[in-house]
């Protein structure tokens, strides 16, 4: 039988920072010796307080359905996390827990696009952005930016791509892939942007806490009139080491809420009520594993930086937050390993995995194919290691 999936599923790609790493994990298993820098995920453990409080509700018998939302209980610890940290003020009604930041964005899309609605995505973007709009028949607007303006638009560049179709327009500071922060000033202007031509933000905060030289982190929400127009997303992935746990959380304009337990209750239902529980207490618990593990981070990024600035045909700015870093490599473009051309990063990618046991992701699969990016959420002898291994395979094209 032919046909057998819907137009939509073949008009998308699998993510491709998740196919990357079953490559290296799959290159692993067979005994090859691959150094991967692909994934997007906290190398440290869940702290112990918040292990120990899904050990407790599971003893407590927290084991049945939730509140579709989440308990009222974890739902109130986000609205105080956003009073506290955002100075945001946000009923319980306002706010909705789902099965990882990921599961968020994808209700929300479910949630508010009609089919041709347009939702601007600066680029590059995280590589999940484009397929979720497009899954719920939503119309990506990508809009490019450059390295020369740390990977930001400017007012210009947005106003560019803007229509009357125009639902929202997806802010992500820090962003993955390219650790670029949003300054209070760029802040104003996009909210300016959205209410005069009348958009909603989607301001993804997942890399929040993960911030270095002093920046701190601002929220598009608190400008006058944009907390009716935003929807800030949030989870505890990584900021508590969590990325297997699937915890997510949104808040914005009831409607917008309701509309999204709508659609989670004719889907998953709840997110799982352990990691619910333990999610309570990594928000009201003590916060300084998130200080230790930035110590570490900022070591590490440092680290690759001044590696990475100083190969031929390599160059890098500097991250301001996440743990990646997004360096433009199109000067070794055109050189040669065998019979093997790079011509972009698809194939660049290709040569590290093969040729060098790495794995990076591509900057095309972030809508920047000068660029590759890679996470240094490893630790720090790997890092040496995989840069030693990249300099070389570098040096090596002809
Ligand atoms: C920008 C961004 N948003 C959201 C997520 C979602 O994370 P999770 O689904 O684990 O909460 C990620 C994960 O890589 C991300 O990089």
């Amino acid at each position: 039988m032919s046909g057998l999936l819907a137009k939509r599923i073949l008009e998308i790609p699998p993510s491709p920072t998740l196919s990357v790493n079953a490559k290296a994990a799959e290159l692993k298993a067979q005994g090859i010796d691959v150094l991967s820098f692909a994934v997007g995920e906290p190398d440290f453990d869940t702290p112990v307080h918040i292990r120990d409080a899904a050990k407790k509700a599971l003893d407590d018998g927290q084991t049945r359905y939730t509140p579709v939302p989440g308990t009222p209980e974890l739902r109130k610890a986000i609205a105080e996390k956003f009073k506290n940290d955002n100075g945001l003020e946000y009923s319980i009604d306002q706010i909705t827990v789902n099965c990882g930041g990921k599961h968020s964005f994808y209700n929300l899309c479910q949630a508010i696009l009609d089919p041709g609605d347009e939702v601007i995505v600066p680029a590059p973007y995280w590589v999940s952005y484009p397929p979720m709009v497009m899954l719920a028949e939503g119309k990506p607007i990508i809009v490019p930016t450059t390295q020369e303006n740390q990977f930001k638009p400017t007012r210009a560049d947005l106003e560019a791509a803007i229509t009357s179709k125009t639902k929202a327009l997806v802010l992500n500071s820090p962003s993955n892939p390219t650790g670029s922060v949003f300054s209070s000033a760029e802040l104003d202007m996009v909210a300016d942007l959205a209410r005069q031509h009348d958009f909603l933000i989607i301001s993804d905060d997942i890399y929040e806490m993960i911030m270095y030289d002093g920046l701190t982190f601002d929220t598009i929400a608190g400008r006058p009139g944009m907390i009716d127009r935003t929807l800030v997303l949030n989870g505890v992935s990584k900021t508590y080491a969590m990325t297997g746990w699937r915890i997510g959380y949104m808040a914005g304009p009831e409607e917008i809420i309701k509309g999204v337990n709508k659609i989670q209750s004719q889907s998953t239902s709840n997110p799982n009520s352990i990691a619910q529980a333990a999610t309570i207490a990594g928000l009201r618990g003590p916060q300084d594993f998130i200080g230790r593990m930035l110590v570490q981070f900022k070591k590490r990024r440092d680290y690759v930086l001044e590696r990475l600035n100083k190969i031929d045909g390599v160059s890098c700015h500097t991250p301001g937050g996440a743990f990646y870093v997004f360096p433009k490599v199109d000067g070794v473009y055109g050189g040669k390993a065998g019979d093997l051309e790079i011509t972009g990063s698809v194939p660049l990618a290709e040569y590290l995995l093969s040729g060098a046991n790495i794995a990076i992701v591509p900057g095309a699969a972030f809508g920047d194919d000068a660029c590759i990016r890679i996470s240094y959420a490893t630790a720090l002898e790997t890092i040496e290691e995989g840069l030693n291994r990249l300099e070389k395979a570098l040096k090596d094209l002809s």
